[in-house]
């Protein structure tokens, strides 16, 4: 038999993993920075929930959601966003309650589409996102594109772009329709069967068809910025300049609509702009959602957030050659060399161990040269070497790998003199 990882999905190996959680560690750090709470909600949910939310029309849910039927005769689905979720999860808690509006909000997880795999795109990858639910404040809407962006400079990207539109609100939304069904219809034969489906329940999907991106009728369809009535442009203004305010360089793009059917006023995305990405380009995406909470029998609580996911925000680092700095593995291996010294290393591990300090032994029965090359492989700062003499006098030789210095110690001062070194080197 010959089981592999199945398509679209990736083993985190740990020569990798390490990257994955100074990643986290970032975007843990910046979110307690904006008073944005961890949510952790379950990786699936009633199908219906993603139906309506995200919209009948969208590819997400017609073509990409992992849906089964549980023993119990219900539709669930492997969730393929987190917005739904959380919106589900603040009504259900009546986090429209809380004293403190908006409820700001962050998690990171497993999400799951079934796509066509290829670089940046897998079936299943992590997500980061958050969601900022109960005000409808344009500051809030540059809180969340500038903490967006400060995780990616915190993860040492310069190479980014951020694209901002405004999609308005419902009554803009439907006099743009109009006019875009008008604007295709009669030209709808040269569009694929996907775009002929969507023409009358959702026109603005043919702007950001995979297939027909390119046809000349798109470029030439009426924007959305000509039919934003004066509130909602009076909006875009606002976060706009509050986006200037905190000198954070956008570009508005009119065609921006997103892959997601709840998004009205502000959206965006940020794309890396590094010439060594692949194809897909855009490593975050969010937007304003007013209805949502009404739209699942909530309260009306209008709500904005993003999410980008993990693999691309690490592939976006290669692409610009950034890299994290990578820590020694441990502070010190321990060599020994026979049984006696055997035995009195694992005793001194242990005690190693306890008072926090990093450490590890051979336990392959190795030689003593073989032990010391592991020392070296895994960059031990320190190397503990216990041979018979050593056991008999009970002391150990205490080698600093930087300098190459090497000391004898007793065993019993062995834990603080090494706590202390480890100290001074700042750890
Ligand atoms: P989305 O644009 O569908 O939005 O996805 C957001 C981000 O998730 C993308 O920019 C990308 O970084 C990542 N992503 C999506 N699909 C894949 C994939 N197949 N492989 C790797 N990465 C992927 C949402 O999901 C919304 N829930 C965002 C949001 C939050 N809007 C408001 N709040």
């Amino acid at each position: 038999m010959n089981f592999k990882v199945p398509r679209g999905t990736q083993d985190i190996l740990p020569s990798e993993s390490w990257k994955w959680q100074r990643a986290e560690a970032i975007i843990k750090n910046v979110c307690d920075v904006y008073r944005y709470k961890e949510i952790r909600t379950p990786i699936f949910e009633q199908t219906d929930l993603f139906q309506r939310l995200v919209g009948e029309t969208t590819d997400v849910v017609q073509k990409e959601m992992y849906t089964f039927t549980d023993r119990g005769d219900r539709s669930m689905t492997l969730r393929p966003e987190g917005t739904a979720p959380v919106v589900r999860s603040y009504v259900e808690h009546k986090m429209f309650g809380y004293p403190d509006q908006p409820v700001k909000l962050f998690y990171t997880g497993p999400m799951f589409r079934y796509e066509r795999q290829q670089a940046g795109r897998y079936r299943q990858f992590v997500q980061f996102g958050i969601e900022a639910i109960g005000s409808n404040d344009p500051a809030i809407d540059a809180e969340v594109i500038a903490l967006a962006m400060d995780v990616y400079k915190k993860a040492g990207l310069t190479k980014l772009k951020l694209v901002i539109n405004s999609l308005g609100d419902t009554e803009c939304r439907r006099t743009h329709k109009e006019a875009l069904i008008e604007h295709f219809k009669p030209h709808i034969d040269e569009f694929c069967s996907d775009c002929k489906d969507r023409l009358e329940k959702n026109p603005l999907r043919i702007l950001d068809c995979k297939v027909d991106g390119d046809h000349p009728l798109i470029k030439s369809a009426p924007s959305l910025a000509d039919y934003l009535n004066e509130e909602s442009a009076a909006y875009f203004k606002e976060v706009t300049s509050y986006l200037e305010d905190m000198d954070i360089p956008y570009e508005i793009d009119a065609n921006l609509v997103r892959g997601l059917d709840y998004y009205n006023h502000t959206a965006f995305e940020i794309m890396s702009t590094s010439e060594g990405f692949g194809a897909i380009t855009t490593l975050c995406g969010g937007g304003r959602y007013n209805g949502l909470a009404e739209d699942i029998g909530g309260p009306s609580a209008p709500g904005i957030g993003f999410a980008m996911s993990i693999e691309r925000l690490l592939l976006a680092m290669e692409a610009e050659e950034v890299s994290f700095e990578a820590e020694p593995d441990i502070d010190v291996y321990v060599v020994t060399l026979g049984d006696e010294a055997k035995r009195l290393g694992v005793k001194i591990l242990g005690q190693l161990r306890a008072s926090g300090i990093r450490a590890d032994i051979d336990y392959t029965g190795r030689k003593m040269k073989a032990q010391m090359k592991s020392a070296d492989r895994l960059k031990a700062k320190n190397v503990l070497v216990i041979g018979e003499e050593e056991v008999a006098k009970q002391v150990v030789v205490l080698r600093n790998m930087a300098d190459r210095q090497q000391e004898e110690i007793s065993t019993t001062e062995l834990i603080q003199v090494v706590a202390d070194r480890l100290t001074k080197e700042g750890r």
